[in-house]
């Protein structure tokens, strides 16, 4: 594995789960350093489990030194970042090094895989960089498309029990040898780290073998499909409150019909991460730069961005005069189960709230430390109660199950006026009313 972010320590934990031995690179050192003294430089629910197993039984090391991983190896998966240039183009350089780095050090032929998400024809490029940094030493190289599908928060979940196994490829050889490293998942033959023995029943993986071009375009058509999906119901719900529906029932009813199905129609705040926002932006671009004019994507992400001044919005005409005013804020990383805060609608609503002139106190039970670099000027709450002290409105920004449990009679008690945005629509409007909330949220008549 080249690259220990989340796809790369996800993917290399789970092969060596089921069965590999795996080598992890990364040209960060202090991560290796940390992989290398037990410790996870991510949170990821059931990771740490998996990892310390393989460690146990040797099935996993991790070295700062590439060579070390590349010449051994028989498959070299790349999960370097892709990070959004200032364009919105995916900035490629982290797999055109990586290129160089085989290159160099390969003595034997290899095959060579994408995990990270990239534009379609990086297979091409990746084969010709390969070729050309190889020129001294002749090594052969194959290359392969194997995008990942990973959620952040479920990843080792998803890893093990895929809906579909994607690879993209040139020749039979290259399909043969990913079918033998996939043949646990796709058989379902692995000891389960996460179900202990009570897998979910379901179809089998479906393997699915396509060029590389196409694996590619897979990738990004789908999650920005999914982000479409979502800006759709967010849109549907503003219309559903202006005309007094209920987005959850409508959602609901929705999904029924299996050609549109129940998930990613949830309203509010918004789609973030590291995932959506960037490969929408690097597909609209990808398109245009192809001479095919994606306007729908851009709409997406437009409808996405203007969520926070939605709920903005809905603050401001609750409290009338914003400025000066205490806000809470429960959750801060992009989704729960993480505490991945990057592009999070939460950071961009506290950015919001500041810039309006509120004092915001936030918890968020995984990512304040994260959020404390990019977040230096606000107070952060050891609790959900003590973000709720003394606030004149409380803002649900992340859906973690924790405050869908708090104790909200004790949170009513300790607000200075107890207004609540609900923006993952995570509470029940009546339930809270009844508690004597003045509760406002998606797409519901509250
Ligand atoms: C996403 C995809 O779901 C994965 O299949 C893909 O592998 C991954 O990107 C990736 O490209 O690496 P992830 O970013 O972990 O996974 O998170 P999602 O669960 O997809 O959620 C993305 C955002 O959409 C979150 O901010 C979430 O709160 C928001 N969301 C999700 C909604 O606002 N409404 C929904 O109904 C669902």
């Amino acid at each position: 594995m080249i690259g220990t972010g989340y796809v790369g320590l996800v993917t290399g934990a789970c092969f060596a789960e089921i069965g590999h031995d795996v080598i992890c690179t990364d040209n960060d050192k202090s991560k290796i350093d940390t992989l290398e003294a037990g410790g996870l430089p991510i949170y990821e629910p059931g990771l740490e489990k998996v990892i310390e197993k393989a460690r146990k039984q040797k099935k996993i090391c991790f070295s700062a030194n590439p060579a070390d991983t590349i010449d051994g190896c028989e498959a070299i998966f790349i999960c370097v970042g892709t990070p959004p240039l200032p364009s919105g183009d995916a900035d490629l350089s982290a797999i055109d090094h990586v290129a160089r780095v085989i290159a160099s050090e390969a003595k034997s032929p290899k095959l060579v895989v994408e995990k990270s998400t990239v534009p379609a024809r990086t297979g091409q490029e990746l084969k010709r960089a390969l070729t050309t940094y190889s020129r001294k030493t002749n090594v052969a190289f194959r290359v392969a498309s194997n995008p990942e599908f990973l959620r952040e928060g479920t990843a080792v979940g998803d890893f093990l029990h895929p809906d579909r196994v994607v690879v993209g490829v040139e020749d039979d050889t290259t399909e043969k040898q990913l079918r033998e490293i996939y043949a646990p998942v796709l058989d379902r033959k692995f000891n389960c780290p996460i179900h202990s023995g009570s897998c979910p029943n379901g179809a089998d993986p479906a393997w699915v073998v396509t060029t590389i071009n196409s694996a590619e375009l897979i990738k990004h058509a789908s999650n920005s499909f999914l982000a479409m999906k979502i800006s759709y119901a967010n849109m549907v719900a503003d219309l559903a409150e202006r005309l007094g529906g209920d987005i959850g029932e409508i959602v609901r009813a929705m999904g029924l019909d299996p050609r549109i199905g129940p998930s990613f129609l949830s309203a509010g705040l918004g789609f973030g991460g590291f995932c959506f926002p960037k490969d929408l932006q690097a597909f609209v671009h990808l398109a245009e730069r192809s001479g095919v004019d994606f306007t729908m994507l851009k709409e997406a992400e437009k409808i996405n961005k203007h969520r926070i001044d939605r709920a903005f919005d809905k603050l401001r005409e609750a409290l009338w005069v914003v400025r000066g005013k205490r806000v809470g804020v429960l959750g801060l990383a992009f989704k729960p189960n993480t505490d991945d805060i990057r592009f999070a609608p939460a950071i961009d609503l506290v950015n919001r709230l500041l810039t309006e002139g509120m004092v915001v106190r936030a918890y968020d039970p995984e990512a304040m430390d994260r959020a404390r670099v990019v977040l230096p000027h606000i107070e952060y709450a050891k609790t959900p109660y003590e973000a709720a002290e003394e606030a004149e409105a409380l803002v649900i920004a992340t859906e973690w199950d924790e405050f869908r449990k708090l104790d909200w009679d004790r949170v009513h008690e300790a607000m200075a006026r107890p207004l609540v945005l609900d923006g993952r629509n995570l509470l029940s409007p009546r339930d809270m009313k009844t508690r004597g909330f003045e509760y406002r949220s998606f797409g519901r008549s509250d």
